[in-house]
């Protein structure tokens, strides 16, 4: 099925969203994007156009032409009014901080300026659908689903698109569509804490960091143990980097809250770096320290012979 629509408006324009904005764009949609922060704007524009899978870098690498890194950049539209960028549009992806009360005043000035039907998606990473749905009505209900994305979003295959039990069969397929016109594989999903990918892999990174503050194993031989001995691209703490470690705290935050699972009880160490202003890679994540590698004065595998 083609997809059904070739304009999206994307509210939150910060590391996923101006990277979504940038598949978008450089696959021939058009692209309305808002953010509250005018300095999110730039960064993230910046991002798009001088990013690791950014345009020029995608031009120097015969990914694109520059003429189609130019048409891909003039699709983007960039304003800062919620409402000129939701309106006449039939569907907004928000891809805001993760912050429940946030995400539903977004939805509910969405469903007002946005077409009557227009499909409401989030790229929530793990707060529920259900619980960012629950206050609307079912009509509006019925439009909100989950379009989860994984970084790099230009590169990464997977979309978990997310549904609750009310959400209308109608806006999973039209999601799935869209997925398929953006060359992702598409996997439905039953909302629930964490869906499929981030259940699994924060259960992964709690493990890692377990297994680091018993004192078991390096951040970096950890790293490199799931690299070499499962196949990972990337180890827990380098992929916590990419994500950023604010995110990944209120991801696990999000899903210990929701489960009560001691799993996902945010570890004292990814505390302690956020509340010291390490919160990522600083290549990608802006205004950080550093991630783990930093903290912990390591090279990143792949930095050297590792
Ligand atoms: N458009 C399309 N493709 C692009 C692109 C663009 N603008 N820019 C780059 N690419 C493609 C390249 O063509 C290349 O493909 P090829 O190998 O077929 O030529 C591919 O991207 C990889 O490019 P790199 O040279 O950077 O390759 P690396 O081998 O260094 O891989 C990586 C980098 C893809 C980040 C890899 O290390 C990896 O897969 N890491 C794990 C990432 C991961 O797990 N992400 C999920 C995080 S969890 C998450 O996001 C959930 C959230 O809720 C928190």
């Amino acid at each position: 099925m083609p997809s059904p629509v070739n304009h999206v408006s994307i509210v939150g324009f910060g590391l996923m969203g101006a990277q979504i904005a940038q598949l978008l764009a450089q696959s021939g949609f058009s692209v309305s994007a808002y953010d509250v922060s005018e300095a999110q704007l730039h960064s993230g524009l910046d991002l798009v156009r001088k990013g690791k899978y950014g345009l020029e870098n995608s031009v120097a690498k015969r990914r694109m032409t520059e003429e189609e890194a130019d048409n891909a950049l003039s699709r983007i539209i960039l304003l800062n009014s919620l409402e000129d960028t939701c309106k006449g549009s039939d569907f907004v992806l928000e891809a805001v901080v993760e912050d429940l009360d946030t995400k539903r005043e977004i939805f509910s000035k969405a469903a007002v300026y946005a077409n009557q039907d227009a499909i409401l998606a989030s790229n929530t990473s793990t707060l529920t659908i259900s619980r960012i749905s629950e206050s609307f009505s079912p009509k509006v209900r019925a439009r909100i689903a989950g379009m989860h994305f994984f970084n790099p979003p230009q590169v990464m295959k997977l979309v978990e698109v997310v549904r609750t039990r009310e959400t209308n069969r109608e806006v999973v397929s039209k999601i799935e569509a869209l997925c398929t016109s953006l060359h992702k594989t598409p996997v439905e999903v039953l909302d629930s804490p964490g869906f499929v990918a981030n259940r699994i892999g924060i259960s992964v990174f709690a493990e890692a960091s377990s297994l680091l503050e018993k004192g078991i194993a390096s951040v970096r031989d950890i790293d490199l143990a799931m690299r070499l001995g499962y196949g990972y691209p990337m180890g827990p703490f380098e992929l916590g980097d990419l994500v950023g470690l604010d995110s990944r705290l209120r991801n696990m935050e999000a899903m210990y809250s929701d489960t009560q699972d001691e799993r996902f009880r945010p570890p004292k160490i990814l505390e302690k770096l956020v509340s010291e202003g390490y919160l990522g890679d600083p290549k990608t994540k802006r205004g950080s320290k550093g991630g783990y590698y930093e903290y912990f004065g390591l090279k990143r595998p792949g930095e050297d012979n590792g």
